[in-house]
């Protein structure tokens, strides 16, 4: 969305009609949001951003299809290394040589994905953060192999797109997950003690801290399961960390799969 919106040709791959219909949906609901704010005093200029944006995107369920006429790959599938890497390995034989590979991954680690590829200098991490079309930072992350050319047009990318890069090295989490996560780990396990409920967390954290959602609205609204698979993932790099510490309620939720907004109900209900 914030690609097309400023430009860019895109084509958004899935692996069904059926979701890139209800993802085309999304995005057409999102644009009217900004649109909304972006350009109050003037309907007309606002629809023909809409038409312009919606004009700059297509979609597709053929990956390798379309990775022939592609600049920049942005991987946002699941969270799973092993899928991961088959994508892009086999991305890699059908991109031009100069493409360049992104994952937006938000735990495992660049290099790891960027070594199923034949094309490891050309190769980086490029982190959003929901909801992207409101948030403003994106995280560039250069492995040891990434060229100094591949790292200077992801962050050009980024400004292109409207959005603030900071840099950070291959580590679990970046800068923004590294501190996030354990934080809302933390405050899954108050609330698991009885020290609080909640609510009163979502409310002190608001009100305390000035944040604009509280962990538990924010853990919903991240997703339950990728929450999970986030802390999974770090807990079996670190097993002894105690702040990569599994929780029994998160993972009890997510077995049920309450796993946030997007399924109705999460720590809390949605209807
Ligand atoms: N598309 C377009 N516009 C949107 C939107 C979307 N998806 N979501 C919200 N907005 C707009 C609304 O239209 C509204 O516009 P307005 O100011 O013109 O009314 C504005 O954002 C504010 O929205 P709301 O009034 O509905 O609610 P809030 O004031 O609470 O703002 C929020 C919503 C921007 C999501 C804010 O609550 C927020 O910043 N929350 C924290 C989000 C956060 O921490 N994100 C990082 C998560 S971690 C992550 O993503 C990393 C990953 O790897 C796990």
């Amino acid at each position: 969305q914030v690609a097309a919106a400023s430009g860019h040709t895109v084509v958004l791959v899935d692996q069904s009609d059926e979701i890139l219909k209800k993802s085309t949906k999304g995005i057409e609901e999102s644009l009217k949001r900004v649109t909304k704010k972006k350009f109050a005093d003037k309907p007309e200029a606002g629809a023909e951003f809409i038409e312009k944006t919606l004009k700059n995107l297509t979609t597709s369920t053929d990956a390798v299809a379309v990775v022939h006429s592609t600049d920049l790959v942005i991987e946002a599938i699941v969270e799973n290394q092993e899928i991961k890497n088959e994508l892009f390995k086999r991305l890699d034989k059908f991109a031009p040589e100069h493409t360049i590979f992104a994952s937006n991954t938000s735990s495992l680690q660049i290099t790891q994905l960027a070594n199923s590829t034949t094309r490891q200098d050309r190769f980086g991490g490029l982190h959003f953060f929901n909801p992207v079309p409101m948030m403003k930072l994106v995280e560039v992350i250069k492995t040891p192999m990434t060229s100094q050319k591949t790292f200077e047009s992801l962050v050009d990318f980024s400004k292109a797109v409207g959005k603030s890069p900071v840099s950070c090295k291959d580590t679990p989490g970046f800068i923004v997950n590294r501190l996030l996560v354990p934080y809302m780990m933390e405050a899954v396990r108050l609330f698991e003690r009885g020290d609080a409920s909640k609510e009163d967390i979502d409310v002190a954290m608001k009100l305390g801290a000035g944040y604009p959602m509280g962990p538990f609205e924010l853990l919903d609204y991240v997703g339950l399961d990728t929450s999970k698979y986030i802390i999974d993932g770090w807990h079996s790099l670190e097993p002894n960390n105690p702040l990569f510490a599994p929780s029994p309620l998160l993972d009890k939720l997510v077995e049920e799969e309450k796993l946030g907004k997007k399924t109705g109900e999460g720590f809390y209900k949605y209807k």
